[in-house]
């Protein structure tokens, strides 16, 4: 049988920032498990990646922080390919696109298009700074939308209405390097005809989408285009970093991010070929009819994968006569939140890869992202999420299923695969699940429903615990020790099969667990069957999964952001019933005398009125007030809360008090009105 081929790439991020987990679950993640399955199946596969390290978001944050754009790309592409690599991401290579095998590579693409008189020259009016010298990029540029008044509108589109309008209709234009008024002026850009390539790319879609079944969230996003109609778009800009225009009188112009970075898939994969020493293999991929190209994104990226970067090789298939392939299917995810709320930095809310690596293991991670992907919808990390899927799934039932096993096969049968005597039923239908449970896997993860394969391949250790428990081996080792034998070989042939099927999850753990099989990984389609033969040597177990203590997840917490932290900890407080609250019972008292604890700074005596009885009662709230300004206050105490002694006093009750930020209290007062010792509801 001919071998399937395929080209996988995932969206390159920009090296201006440490990706974060949201990240992972978007474009990385999912394409990983994708590819390390297609490996298992024997498929010829190639996955490329590498940072996006051109356009705006970079010289954005190399003005904010005073440094080159050189010094900003080359620190995280660093950070972000380290850490990329330790949460086990197995791309064949991780380029960038500040290589000149890239910038050769899309001005070639330009300079073609160029040539065939397929980008339109145009002068337009552009914001410019007279300040800083320099044209304005849209984002640079913030001023009052002209149709709905939003003063935080883009230059030429506002997010808050929708609208997009020409950069000279919109009021109050600031630039957002000096703050100034920027003036417009005029300037010429080329433009790709995007429109002429309309209706070749809805029947792009439409084929894909029948063949290969395209996700609904990507179908709605290209209607939406489609339906807008598509339009010109500048593929150059005012920009000195980027890879330079190359045509004459064009200084100080640069290729569009957008236009030159889809590009970087193809130099990636060049770069790839010359480190093999075969310069031509990329071509084997890219311009093979028989490659399945998928690309795997984040939602925003989305019109630049099925429109932008689908054109970009129409246009040069029409007129070139080696040709491109476009992507097969483009299953970009929604995004994933954290706690509740949006990744962001300035807040400090949400983590970065790097730092969550540095606390915890990455399988653990891999695991409880792929078993929340955001495929059809916004999802949310949860550290007690994390904490849970890794304490009860992985170590619970993975875990202790194999350890179970082996810890058997260790005191009964020497580590070693036991005989398969006489089955019953339950061993049938444990062989039977077995066997199943890779097909199924594998059709959900061929459809990148990967969140429902996760569940399958948890499934199959929550029956290999089930069956274990309901053949109760320990039992049958003592009086049928062919069953007992029977048993633990089914087990084992189970935990092979976990082994495989879990690989492109937890590729770490599972090469430990073939370790301890003595087995290599084996083709996908016969990870179902008996592999393990009678008599085959079985290594020491090892620890696979370690609990996560609550400590190690409060710490995390703790880090958040300190304004979310404290909504955090109010949406976590659980509601509690009528009855629980009725237990509580609340009176109001009046303060009829007061005085200092000795050795205590904090603390007041207080002696009050119930109505029919004196209480005394210890209150730590020395510090907010003297004992004199106390005395006659109507306040409000909880009567029946279990006396307690402090600093030697006995204290009956407690009273009730705010603390504002500063740290200082203020007591609960009720009227004059309200009589001491009457009840509060
Ligand atoms: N750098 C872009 C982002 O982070 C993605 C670029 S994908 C590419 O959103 F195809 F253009 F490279
Ligand atoms: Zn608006």
């Amino acid at each position: 049988m001919k071998k399937e081929k395929f080209l996988v790439t995932s969206a390159l991020p920009y090296a201006n920032g440490p990706i974060h987990l949201g990240h992972l679950s978007g474009a990385y993640l999912p394409a990983d498990i994708f590819v390390r399955y297609k490996r298992l199946t024997g498929a010829d596969i190639l996955y490329v990646c590498g940072s996006d390290e051109h356009g705006v978001p970079i010289t954005i944050t190399a003005d904010k922080e005073n440094i080159k754009p050189k010094e900003v790309i080359d620190r995280f592409h660093n950070i972000n390919k380290d850490a990329f690599d330790k949460f086990g991401m197995s791309f064949d290579i991780y380029s960038r696109t500040s290589i000149p095998l890239h910038h050769e590579t899309a001005q070639l693409f330009f300079k073609k298009f160029h040539e065939n008189g397929l980008l339109n020259e145009k002068k337009t009016m552009q914001f410019y700074d007279e300040k800083a010298k320099m044209f304005l990029p849209d984002r640079y540029v913030e001023g009052t939308c002209p149709n709905c008044g939003n003063e935080e509108a883009r230059s030429d589109e506002c997010e808050n209405c929708g609208a997009l309008y020409d950069p000279s209709e919109l009021k109050n234009p600031k630039s957002k390097i000096s703050g100034e008024s920027p003036v417009l002026k005029e300037t010429s850009h080329w433009y790709f005809p995007l429109g002429n390539y309309q209706q070749r790319l809805q029947e792009y879609v439409d084929l894909m989408n029948k063949e290969h079944n395209w996700k609904e969230n990507v179908l709605q996003y290209c209607r939406s285009w489609f339906n807008d109609g598509l339009k010109d778009r500048a593929v150059t800009r005012d920009l000195d970093w980027g890879v330079k225009v190359p045509v004459d009188n064009a200084d100080g112009k640069v290729i569009y991010v957008w236009f030159e970075a889809v590009l970087g898939y193809i130099s990636a994969t060049k770069e790839l070929s010359l480190k093999l020493n075969r310069p031509d293999l990329w071509k084997e991929y890219w311009q093979n009819e028989d490659t399945r190209y998928i690309a795997f994104i984040g939602k925003d990226n989305v019109v630049f994968h099925t429109i932008i970067f689908p054109a970009i090789l129409m246009a040069w298939n029409d007129n070139n006569d080696d040709k491109f392939i476009l992507p097969e299917n483009v299953p970009a995810n929604e995004f994933l939140n954290f706690e509740g709320k949006k990744f962001s930095k300035s807040r400090g809310w949400g983590i970065d890869v790097i730092d969550f690596l540095k606390i915890f293991p990455p399988d653990p991670l891999r695991y409880t992202l792929a078993a929340n992907l955001p495929e059809n919808k916004d999802t949310d990390f949860y550290w007690k999420e994390f904490q849970g899927r890794n304490n009860n799934e992985l170590a619970d039932i993975l875990g202790n299923f194999i350890n179970r096993t082996f810890t058997f096969a260790k005191k009964h049968f020497e580590l070693s695969v036991p005989e398969r005597g006489m089955l019953a039923g339950i061993d049938e239908e444990m062989l039977n699940m077995i066997h199943d449970t890779p097909l199924k896997v594998g059709g959900l993860i061929d459809n990148y429903k990967i969140k429902e394969a996760v569940l399958e391949m948890m499934n199959l250790a929550r029956a290999g615990n089930k069956y274990f428990n309901d053949s109760e081996p320990w039992k049958t080792i003592k009086d049928n020790k062919d069953k007992s034998s029977t048993t633990i070989n089914i087990c084992l042939q189970t935990i092979y099969t976990l082994a495989e099927i879990f690989n492109p999850i937890l590729p770490f753990t599972t090469e430990k667990i073939f370790k301890m099989l003595n087995a290599e990984k084996t083709d996908w389609h016969f990870c179902g069957r008996d592999n393990l033969i009678a008599g085959h040597k079985l290594n020491e177990p090892e620890i696979l999964f370690t609990k996560i203590e609550d400590e190690a997840i409060g710490n995390q917490v703790n880090k958040l952001g300190v304004f979310e932290m404290e909504e955090v900890i109010e949406e976590k407080i659980p509601l509690i019933s009528y009855e629980d609250f009725s237990k509580v019972q609340l009176k109001s008292a009046q303060i009829i005398h007061a005085e200092k604890i000795k050795k205590s700074n904090k603390l007041l005596k207080l002696q009050v009125d119930l109505g029919n009885e004196k209480r005394q009662v210890v209150a730590g709230i020395a510090k907010s007030y003297s004992p004199e300004e106390l005395i006659g206050k109507r306040i409000v105490m909880v009567a029946n809360l279990q006396p307690a002694i402090l600093f030697g006093e006995e204290s009956q009750g407690m009273i009730l008090a705010v603390e504002n930020s500063e740290g200082s209290l203020n007591i609960l007062e009720t009227s004059d009105k309200v009589k001491p010792g009457t009840q509060i509801k």
